[in-house]
């Protein structure tokens, strides 16, 4: 049996009709259920950014989740495959009408992904104030709580309808399929399986 967690939303449907694909049959959860079992797998349905902890501590074996939110955790898992969907980057954003600052001594920024921030406004040698968000991002620099945002960008929309544009991009994403380091070395040709069937689908449908 192996445990799989599953990102809510888009990522986990997409995910859910690959394994249909491969193994026939419904996979998908009803209503508000968090936990499905189907033949030799169970799936959890669980947070966009609580996959890589289930997956660390081994309470799932193999896990789908965006490199965005791998890169921001730093958690100790093994990356086995660029899935191919849900593709975004994360962008710093910022007032249509405004530009960066790079000579502004502490530059605000509002942010879920404050590792990746950090990381790249150092590597800049530029100084910054990080200010963490849990959501609607996009708000921050519109009611003067940060200057710029560090977020998602996917379709672009929600920047466009609140009057932001991207001033740099910082990191493409896409969703990767990641193991517990444990669950790969103990259940190696169960994983491994399952990987080459992903891969196939995932390269038919490139
Ligand atoms: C994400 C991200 C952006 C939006 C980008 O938000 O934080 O707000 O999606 O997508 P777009 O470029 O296609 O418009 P999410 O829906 O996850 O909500 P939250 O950040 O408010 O939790």
């Amino acid at each position: 049996m192996l445990t799989v967690a599953l990102p809510k939303g888009r990522i986990a449907e997409e995910t859910l009709e690959i394994f249909s694909e491969i193994f026939g049959g419904e996979f998908k959860f009803e209503g508000r259920e968090l936990i499905m079992e189907v033949g030799n797998f169970r799936f959890l349905n669980v947070r966009n950014q609580d996959v890589p902890t289930y997956v660390e501590h081994g309470s799932a074996d193999i896990g789908v989740v965006g490199l965005d939110v791998i890169t921001e955790k730093e958690l100790d898992i093994i990356k086995l495959l660029d899935m191919n969907l849900g593709r975004c980057k994360v962008a710093i954003g910022i007032k249509n009408e405004d530009e960066l600052d790079w000579s502004k001594p502490n530059i605000k920024i509002a942010t879920k992904m404050v590792n990746i921030t950090q990381k790249y406004f150092a590597s800049k040698a530029v100084g910054v104030e990080i200010i963490k968000l849990y959501g609607s991002i996009e708000l921050a620099p519109l009611v003067g709580l940060a200057d710029a945002i560090v977020d998602i960008v996917e379709t672009g929309a929600t920047m466009k309808e609140n009057g932001l544009k991207v001033a740099e991009d910082i990191m493409n994403s896409s969703a990767h399929l990641i193991a517990n380091k444990n669950s790969y070395y103990a259940k190696k040709d169960e994983i491994l399986s399952l990987y080459e069937q992903i891969n196939s689908v995932v390269k038919s449908r490139a």
